[in-house]
């Protein structure tokens, strides 16, 4: 028996990375999937992967920054398989290119951020809720960031964004923990695929590496990774287990800042 037999899980952003990841492996454990994505080609290879294995899914479009898709996201859970148990709000916009520091930020690259990567979360919450309670309760994953918890010297808006779905998480938790509803953040360092870091361009290879010598384990994150945490925290394994933001970083946020410099310096004192 599956880990989420009979379950009924909505997966935004399945198309690829993280959401990819999760939705097949939910789908290995016996979930029933509704993967969400904008990217309506890839979603539908991702869900053939699922059904070539004997996985249940459905490719459902949506644009998380329309209220109106993300209502039919929901009712096609419910249409198709005629409940809902777990939301994963894993779908975001990072643009790094106009997502600056604070003094050079766009008012309309803000409002996007905000926009994609908080108000699509508020949105999944508050249409999932009613649904999860006529089944007595239900699991929410809201993908945060590391970024979400630590400043940088860009991303100004996604920082925020990131900080907020942190926020919400916890406003769920407390709002609905009583009726059944346990809603936490997984909040991932740098992960990457294999395709990606074989095929980074320059400027991302050093970034990589300044991760790898900072992290305390000794390798970049996986978007596998975060599917086996996600599916902790939709299982009934983490059934006493709410209001949490999670880090799934290699240990980065654990260390004193100045541990990489001590190292460095090889400072005997
Ligand atoms: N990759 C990292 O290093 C990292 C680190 C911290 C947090 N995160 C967060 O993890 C989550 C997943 O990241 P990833 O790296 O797997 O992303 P990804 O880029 O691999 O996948 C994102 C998916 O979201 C879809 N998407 C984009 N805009 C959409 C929209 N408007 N409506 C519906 N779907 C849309 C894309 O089509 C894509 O399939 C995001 O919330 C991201 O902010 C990622």
């Amino acid at each position: 028996m599956g880990r989420l037999e009979n379950k009924v899980a909505i997966i935004t952003g399945a198309a690829s990375g993280m959401g990819e990841a999760t939705a097949k492996l939910f789908a290995s454990e016996g979930a029933k999937i509704v993967a969400a994505d904008i990217n309506m080609e890839a979603l539908e290879r991702v869900v053939k992967e699922i059904k070539d294995k004997n996985g249940e899914a459905i490719a459902q479009f949506v644009d998380i920054g329309e209220e109106e898709k993300i209502k039919e996201m929901i009712q096609a859970a419910v249409d198709t398989y005629g409940r809902l148990d777990i939301l994963h709000n894993n779908a975001a916009r990072l643009d790094f290119k106009n997502d600056l520091n604070v003094k050079d930020l766009d008012v309309f690259e803000w409002d996007e951020t905000m926009r994609y990567n908080l108000r699509s979360v508020m949105l999944g919450t508050k249409y999932a809720i009613p649904v999860m309670l006529e089944n007595g309760g239900g699991s929410i994953i809201n993908t945060a960031s590391m970024g979400g918890q630590v400043g940088e010297l860009t991303k100004s808006a996604y920082a925020a964004a990131k900080a907020g779905v942190i926020g919400l998480t916890k406003s769920t938790a407390v709002q609905f923990g009583k009726q059944g509803i346990r809603c936490n953040a997984i909040a991932p360092g740098m992960v990457l695929n294999d395709f990606i870091i074989e095929n980074a361009p320059e400027g991302l290879k050093q970034l990589i590496e300044v991760y790898q010598e900072t992290k305390l384990v000794n390798r970049i994150g996986n978007p596998r990774d975060i599917a086996n945490l996600a599916l902790f925290l939709a299982s009934e394994e983490s059934d006493f287990i709410t209001g949490q933001v999670i880090n799934a970083d290699g240990g980065i946020l654990a260390q004193n800042p100045t541990v990489p410099q001590v190292k460095s310096k090889n400072l005997n004192w």
